[in-house]
């Protein structure tokens, strides 16, 4: 069997994340998930309660809407639970929307595509909305999704995301993790990770204008640092 490996970098990059989340999605739903369990808030980082409040995303009555690294939908559910026309939920890994799916499909104005997020964007309808939790804004090199999402978005459209920076004395850019599993499996995942002075380059570069970048700290003694991001679509 011949085995083929894409040449493109951010090929490479989806295929190693694809593997990672069809893996943690294989060991089944979050502890606790409900199927139709909307979140009644959106979390932006890994530690509840930190982060802005309900509305960063402004009123999303009667919007298009994607989520971009989606996961297991349930922010993208909350999108279609708080007006928006059409919410729709892309992810790389096939079985992070099959689980979505089984989650959240029997609710309306919800739509899922699997796929790297800046070739699903391509295909999709203009947008009013794009968000991303430590999604594919941080999985994937923010030059190439940048302007396709841009792109996607109308003059005006809003860009909200959460990333983590560099840990301390870690470098700038494409890194390389390993992720550990409940099952002991060790799996990479490419990220990137740049600090607010970057990311407001990056958005000035690629379209977008008006930036907010909200730093949050991790708990005491934790190396992270997450930023959430705010920004509109020029013109
Ligand atoms: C840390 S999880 C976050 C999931 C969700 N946003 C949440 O808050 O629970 C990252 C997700 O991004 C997806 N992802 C990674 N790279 C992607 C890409 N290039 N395009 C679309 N999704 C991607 C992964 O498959 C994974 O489901």
């Amino acid at each position: 069997m011949t085995h083929e490996m894409p040449h493109d970098t951010a090929l490479v990059d989806a295929s190693v994340n694809a593997r990672a989340w069809n893996h943690i999605a294989a060991q089944g739903a979050p502890e606790g998930t409900e199927p139709g369990q909307v979140p009644e808030r959106i979390e932006w980082t890994c530690w509840p309660g930190r982060g802005p409040r309900n509305g960063f995303l402004g009123d999303l009555t009667g919007l298009r809407v994607a989520e971009l690294g989606c996961g297991t939908g349930e922010h993208t559910a909350y999108a279609a639970a708080h007006g928006a026309r059409l919410a729709i939920g892309v992810d790389v890994a096939a079985q992070r929307i099959d689980t979505a799916r089984a989650l959240f499909g029997h609710l309306p104005a919800l739509a899922w595509r699997v796929g790297d997020a800046a070739q699903v964007l391509a295909g999709l309808p203009h947008l009013d909305v794009c968000f991303s939790i430590y999604g594919a804004l941080w999985y994937a090199d923010p030059a190439q999704l940048l302007p396709v999402t841009a792109n996607r978005l109308r003059p005006g459209g809003l860009l909200a995301f959460s990333v983590n920076a560099p840990r301390p004395r870690e470098l700038p850019g494409r890194r390389v993790d390993n992720l550990t599993l409940a099952d002991g499996a060790r799996l990479p995942v490419v990220h990137y990770a740049y600090d607010a002075v970057t990311w407001c380059r990056l958005l000035d570069g690629n379209g977008f204008a008006d930036t907010e970048v909200l730093p949050v700290e991790g708990p005491e003694g934790s190396p992270y640092r997450t930023l959430v991001i705010r920004a509109r679509r020029t013109g």
